[in-house]
Order: C-alpha cells, then structure tokens, then sequence
C-alpha cells in the first residue's frame, strides 16, 4: 500500500503533565528526568556543550527522518510544511522577534554569525567594538576580517573586579569611535558570567550603532527578548541550552535591518530572486540569511525543542539551573586545591574551576569515569579571561533545569575525592 504523502508529520508528542506553580517543583523535576532518556545513563553537566533532547525533540526528528526515507525528501518536506512554518513562529516568540520572518535557520551559532558578519560592509579602518570575553571563534573572525579588510578591532576594558565588560566605558567608546559595529556575547563559552547585554543596547540604540549580540549559551537558559535588549542581529545554537538536536541555530535580524537592505555576502535562490539575468531581489525577510538546502529533520526537532522550551517556561529553567549552579560553585569553592574562577554580578549556569596537580585530560577521563559529563575549556579559547586569571585551563560543569541537587552534589564529591588525590 502506498502512504499518503499529504499527511503532517505529527511531531507533537505531549509534554509531560506540570504544575503552574511559579518554580518547578520535584514532581515536575520528576516527570521532565523521564522524559530525558539519557538521564538515565549519565550525570549530564555538559549543557553548555550539548544539552539532553527531551523525548518530543527526538521523536520530531526520527519521525521526519523515517518520512524521508518512506516517501521522500522533497516530498517529506512538502507534507512538514506547518511544522517548518512553526519553527520560526516558536524561535521568534522565544527571542521577542516582532514576527517569523526575522528568524534565519543555520547549522549552527558559528555560521549565523559569519553570515551576520558578512552582511556589514566594512570599509578600511572602521572599529568593530567587542568585548575581552567575547567567544573565540568571533574573535578569530574580526581578525579575519582585519587581515582581509583592515578594520580596527576594539575591546571595552572590563571592570576592575574582572565582573564583565565596564558598561561605561564601553559607552565612551561608542560615542567617541562610533563603530560600523558593537558585538558582545551575553554568556561566554569559558566562565559563567552573564554580560549586562541590554544596558549595552540601550547605548547602541541611543547612538545608532548596529548591535550583534551572540546568544549561544543563554538561549533556553536565560529570558531573551530583543526588544529589550536593542540589538539589531542575535545569534544562538539550539543544542545547547535549549535542548535540540545538533547542528542547529539561527540568527534574529531586525526590522531595522532588514529594511537597511542588509544582506550576507553569499546569497543564493531561496535568500533571492533572480529577476533578470542582471539582477536578483533579495527576499524580504530574513530568510536572504539562509540557503535552498535544509536539515529539515533537525529544523523540526529545534522547532519541539523551542516548544519545550516555552512549555517548561525559561523564567522558570533560569532560577533553578542557576540556583543548581550556586549550589555546585558554593560546594567546589570549599574545597582544598579547587580554585571556581567565576565572577561576575550575576552569573549563569556554567561553572569552571581548576585543580590543582591535575593534567586537564586525566581530570575530565577520572569525571567521565564516573559518568559525569564535562567540558574542558583551554587558554586559547579565551586568551584574555585565562591570562587575567592566570590558568591555563579549566573544567567546566553546565547543570540545566532538569539536573538534580543530589547530581550536583555527587559531582562535587567526585571532584573532591579527585583533588585529594594525586593525577
Ligand atoms: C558563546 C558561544 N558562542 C558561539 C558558540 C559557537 O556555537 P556553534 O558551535 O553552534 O557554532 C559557542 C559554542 O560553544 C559559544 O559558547
């Protein structure tokens, strides 16, 4: 028998029953933990790495993925249209967005921000200003982007205490070096600070600066809204804190932007038209930001993922992923040989710390040993934070809202156990 490709894949299996109450209880701790299938094979604090899908993210994907298979890719697509279609209604309702069309699918947060990147048409000698943690690989590329196209690369000095960016400063800056660009990551990947994104913005919005804020590691984690925060470009990727599969981010591109003709350096047939032989028009949207080729597998698990996500409601993943975090800080900072290197007025749910007569890798392989999932972060991902701290490396720990307190503190046993012995 034929299958009818007209049909919708369903990827809408429910979440889990939850309470209403303002936090998230233990039976809704509970009930999230079984909809996780890999919380029950590893103590997972990685999440600022990759965090756990949720069983309807998995299922959207597999099902998608069987659908091509079954009846085609083309036509598998065709059939998901609706549920494409939500994934930017769900992304720009998480963020704020004024509307769909200001969300661009990507492969990742990487590739949301050199697309971003390269839709500024910088001249010689014009000042991207950026601050000292802001992630690698956007670092890498303004210097890319010097040696290609001479631009100047400022960084705002961070405030005495190393607790983030010197707004003030940065200001000054602005007024006085009126940058082509103002781009600032919210979460670095290397502690858990949280940069004071919006005082920025309102800054780059009083002088009218363009303002691309990387989001990577607050989407899911963190409330977003960019009207609020008065950037013009937002980056993220939807593996980490938001739960999706991976390969997979977006970038938000403002109104204002978009109606600036703002377009990236490479654009193709579903970013334009091609009107005439000469010419092509750009579509109207923020899909100009995105290729004909999509993962629409991973699309439809990002669009369950974002779901989940507002389901669960982030102003309630926020405090306890970060309430688990303190936790976990307070338990390392008392113990011998562990120096937590976090510091900031407020901070996420990244923890890093360094222990003292251990070897980075044999660290993480004795955590991995017990099943606790783990990261390492080293100098050159970071060469100001870590020169100014003086280390050369760090483990770093990432609880999400669906960790448990027992976890954090199993993991901070663990650590103990290990700084009290010799590598
Ligand atoms: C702050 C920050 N920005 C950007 C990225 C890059 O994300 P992706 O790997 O999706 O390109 C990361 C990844 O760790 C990150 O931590």
């Amino acid at each position: 028998m034929r299958t009818q490709n007209s049909a919708t894949v369903s990827g809408r299996i429910p979440l889990p029953p939850l309470s209403t109450a303002v936090e998230l209880d233990a039976g809704d701790i509970a009930a999230l933990r079984a909809d996780t299938p890999g919380c029950e094979n590893v103590l997972h604090l990685n999440n600022a790495g990759c965090g756990l899908m949720a069983r309807p993210v998995l299922q959207a994907t597999i099902e998608h993925l069987e659908r091509e298979a079954e009846i085609g890719g083309y036509e598998a697509a065709a059939a998901a249209a609706e549920n494409v279609r939500e994934f930017y209604a769900e992304t720009a309702r998480l963020v704020g967005a004024e509307s769909p069309a200001n969300i661009a699918f990507a492969g990742s947060a990487t590739h949301a921000y050199s697309k971003a990147l390269s839709a500024v048409p910088f001249e010689p000698g014009e000042v991207i200003l950026t601050t000292r943690n802001d992630f690698v690989s956007n670092q890498i590329a303004f210097l890319a982007l010097r040696k290609r196209l001479g631009v100047e690369i400022v960084h705002a000095p961070d405030l005495p205490d190393g607790a983030g960016v010197d707004v003030e400063a940065m200001a000054v800056l602005m007024r006085t070096r009126r940058p082509r660009l103002v781009a600032v990551t919210h979460v670095p990947t290397n502690s858990g600070l949280v940069q004071p994104i919006a005082e920025i913005g309102r800054y780059a919005r009083e002088l009218d600066l363009l303002y691309l804020v990387d989001a990577c590691q607050s989407l899911g984690q963190i409330p977003l809204d960019v009207a609020r925060i008065g950037c013009d470009m937002l980056t993220a990727t939807c593996r980490k804190f938001l739960r999706g599969p991976r390969g997979s981010g977006f970038l938000y591109v403002s109104e204002r932007v978009l109606a600036g003709g703002y377009e990236p350096q490479f654009i193709d047939m579903h970013g334009a038209r091609w009107t005439e032989t000469g010419d092509y028009r750009p579509a109207t949207g923020a899909a100009r930001f995105e290729e004909w080729e999509f993962p629409y597998a991973t699309l439809l698990g990002c669009a369950a993922a974002a779901r989940y996500a507002r389901r669960v409601g982030i102003e309630r993943v926020s405090p306890r992923a970060q309430t688990l975090a303190a936790r976990l800080r307070g338990r390392l900072e008392q113990l011998p040989g562990v120096r937590v290197l976090d510091r900031g007025r407020d901070l996420a749910a990244l923890v890093t710390f360094t222990v003292e007569r251990w070897d980075p890798r044999p660290f993480k392989q004795a955590m991995d040993r017990r099943g606790i999932n783990s990261a390492l972060s080293f100098r050159e991902f970071a060469l100001f934070d870590f020169g100014d701290k003086d280390i050369d490396w760090c483990l770093r720990l990432s609880p999400h809202y669906y960790n448990t307190e027992d976890e954090v503190d199993e993991a901070a046993s663990a650590v103990a156990e290990l700084a009290g012995s010799a590598a």
